[in-house]
């Protein structure tokens, strides 16, 4: 099973995610490399119009169905957001986090299914866990721990998934572009 592959020489991000099939088969996305400007001219323009680019974990049984209703009933959302499908939040690993926030995601969101609704029994319950050490490690590893936001939705209720990204978007808009994007 290939999660991610390494940046192209030159690009400064290529993340691509490859889970083995659950239900219609793989589940992949890339995200575009940014700009390749210097850094030093890059955060001061970056801050203006800054778009961030999200990435969404979110688990099959709930979340995902939540977005896909977000999108079918035409709920209001904005476009800065990656989905990357998995079986349950509990096969996340604390490394795809960090991954995609070394690779250039300017914040990430996990969803789930809501505490004891998790159709693996407890993977949401595991996850929530790690969750916590994963706050303390991107402290350390220069990363402000507010890009990374967990929330539970459930399939029915894609008006919670619809604003969870919202503010997500909103969120990291105020934190500006990735440190490691930005080259601070
Ligand atoms: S199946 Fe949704 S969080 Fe486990």
């Amino acid at each position: 099973m290939k999660i991610f592959s390494e940046p192209e020489a030159g690009s400064l991000i290529a993340v691509e995610y490859e889970a083995e099939s659950f239900n219609g088969g793989p589940c992949l996305t890339t995200i575009t490399p940014k700009s390749t400007a210097p850094a030093k001219t890059k955060s001061k323009s970056k801050k203006k119009g800054f778009e961030p680019r999200i990435v969404a974990f979110c688990c099959n049984w709930c979340s995902y169905a939540g977005a896909d209703l977000a999108g079918t009933s035409r709920m209001q959302m904005p476009p800065n957001v990656r989905i990357i499908r998995v079986n349950c939040t509990g096969r996340i690993d604390i490394s795809f986090i960090l991954k995609a926030l070394y690779q250039g995601a300017d914040g990430v969101l996990i969803s789930g299914c809501h505490p004891g609704d998790c159709h693996y029994t407890s993977g949401n319950l595991k996850l929530r866990s790690r969750f916590v050490l994963l706050k303390s490690l991107l402290a350390e590893a220069g990363f402000e721990p507010e890009r990374v936001h967990l929330q539970w939705a459930s399939a029915a209720e894609g008006d919670v998934f619809a604003r969870g990204i919202t503010k997500m978007v909103e969120r990291v808009k105020k934190l500006g572009p990735n440190p490691v994007t930005r080259g601070a």
